[in-house]
């Protein structure tokens, strides 16, 4: 057994907690949208058309703010198509997925689907194969209030009043060579800064968010951010970030240990920021979308034979994700909550069956994967105010990211309420953490949850949905203003106290 130990005080304040941490993303994607969220036919399907199982388990999962259409699909589509009689709308070659969009689901019926789920859109525009007047007409079509061509067009298509879409994200990943219309970092710089400047035109308070580099691996990490913002720093308030975790040729402690990663992700992408603020002689500081995270086995996914037969809807990354995935997602989570001082948006990159946490399959039943769980309890409890944490444990070597905590914790507090998420990446031995407690007297456990099995590949499947799910642990009791809670080993931990009387 391992002991560590760490102080929860309200000295410690990073920030509040952001809503928008707890974003996902939608993008017309294999089978997200397609037997995802929409299904017409599925005994399930709303009058829309949209699955009300999925949508049980969307607002479980506590997700506040969705991207949509995409990803790569949006660098080649054409809004347009996704408006008006279904019947009318063409169907084009989606040449990101090699696949077939039908459109049979568009715009409105996304606005319907988020409206039901109860999350805020996220827009991305099209600046791949398109530009500033296709998003100033996306822009009309959404937001203006009616009496122009494309507002009344939306009147028109059902939706009387605009959908006040606030976010909007200025293209998809446009730093990579596989991406449609790719451009050079000055070139995307100029078109994000142009496009910007005549969305805030139509609307000042919109919020953008420029392409920052898809990967930290990229060559132009680094250089990529500071060409964009030295070109669009007054027009955005945002630099994007997206980060892909995996495990390398059976290196776990690594994976475990992915947090380390994206801390200092964000650290070189603040840094980098706060250059271009410090060059330009600016006050305003941009902030970070982190809008693509996630697990994602893509060394397997780049290794198989691509589809050619265009095919609707595929089966596309479709990764089961076991307990060791979900303690991963788990330590994202934690890094993203105590860098919620420059991180204020993030996404849980996708939503359903497309590396995703809800699973659901055509004409059957849906499902939560591992990842569903220390999710939806991050997005439950996470209330109030990050509190920084700095665990005292012992440590491991990786060989991506050298020396490494094993445990790795963030807490947040919200008047009556406190609360520590915690992961213990010891592949063998349990942690007994002892949590200094004495800026919080009064404060008594209400629950520890822990998400471990023995078995770290097991996994949640259509036959065995809930084979994984947090349980109960022994709270314990506070004492002398310290509580000691025990975490398995490969364990997500929340830890719930609550003022007594
Ligand atoms: O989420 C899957 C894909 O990953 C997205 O389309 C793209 O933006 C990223 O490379």
């Amino acid at each position: 057994m391992l002991h560590a130990s760490l102080t929860v005080d309200p000295a410690f304040r990073v920030a509040d907690v952001s809503p928008r941490t707890f974003g996902s993303f939608v993008e017309h994607m294999g089978r997200c949208v397609y037997t995802g969220i929409y299904e017409p036919g599925h005994s399930s399907a709303d009058e829309d058309g949209l699955r009300r199982d999925v949508l049980d388990l969307v607002r479980e999962l506590g997700v506040t703010a969705v991207r949509y259409p995409g990803g790569n699909f949006v660098s080649g589509f054409r809004w347009e198509d996704s408006v008006g009689p279904v019947a009318d709308r063409p169907t084009r070659l989606d040449l990101a997925w090699h696949s077939t969009e039908t459109n049979a689901f568009g715009l409105h019926e996304f606005q319907r689907w988020a409206e039901k789920a109860g999350v805020e859109s996220m827009m991305a525009v099209n600046l791949g194969t398109r530009g500033v007047a296709e998003a100033l007409d996306l822009l009309e079509y959404c937001n203006h209030p009616g009496g122009t061509a494309w507002s009344d067009q939306r009147i028109k298509n059902g939706a009387q009043d605009p959908f006040g879409i606030r976010m909007w994200c200025l293209g998809n990943e446009m730093d990579g060579p596989w991406q449609t219309g790719h451009k050079t970092a000055q070139e995307y710089g100029r078109i994000a800064a142009e496009t910007a400047r005549a969305m805030r035109m139509v609307d000042p308070k919109l919020e953008l968010v420029a392409c920052g580099s898809s990967s930290s691996s990229m060559p132009t990490f680094g250089s990529w951010e500071a060409t964009v913002l030295e070109e669009a720093y007054d027009q955005v308030d945002y630099i994007s970030c997206h980060a892909y975790y995996e495990e390398l040729d059976g290196d776990l402690g690594s994976f475990l240990a992915s947090g380390v990663d994206m801390d200092h992700f964000v650290e070189s992408v603040v840094a980098t920021a706060d250059h271009i603020r410090a060059k330009l002689g600016r006050k305003k500081r941009i902030n970070l979308s982190f809008d693509e995270w996630n697990v994602w086995y893509n060394t397997r996914f780049e290794a198989q034979d691509k589809p050619t037969d265009w095919a609707v809807a595929p089966r596309v990354i479709e990764d089961e994700y076991n307990v060791a995935d979900a303690v991963v997602v788990g330590g994202l989570l934690i890094s993203l909550l105590r860098n919620s001082d420059r991180v204020t948006a993030a996404c849980l990159a996708q939503l359903v069956n497309v590396i995703a946490p809800i699973r659901s399959e055509a004409g059957g039943p849906s499902w939560r994967q591992t990842t569903f769980h220390p999710f939806a309890q991050a997005a439950r409890h996470a209330r109030g105010t990050v509190l920084r944490v700095e665990p005292v444990a012992p440590t491991y070597e990786t060989n991506r990211f050298g020396e490494v905590s094993v445990v790795d914790a963030v807490a947040t507090h919200d008047g009556d309420e406190l609360t520590v998420f915690a992961i213990n990446r010891h592949q063998g031995d349990n942690v007994e953490l002892a949590l200094d407690l004495r800026a919080f007297p009064g404060y008594v456990p209400v629950e520890h949850t822990v998400l471990s099995d023995p078995d770290i590949r097991a996994t949640n499947t259509q036959d065995d949905p809930d084979r994984i799910r947090p349980y109960a642990a022994d709270t314990g009791a506070v004492t002398d203003g310290r509580l000691t809670v025990s975490l398995p080993p490969v364990s997500w931990n929340v830890v719930r106290l609550r003022r007594a009387g």
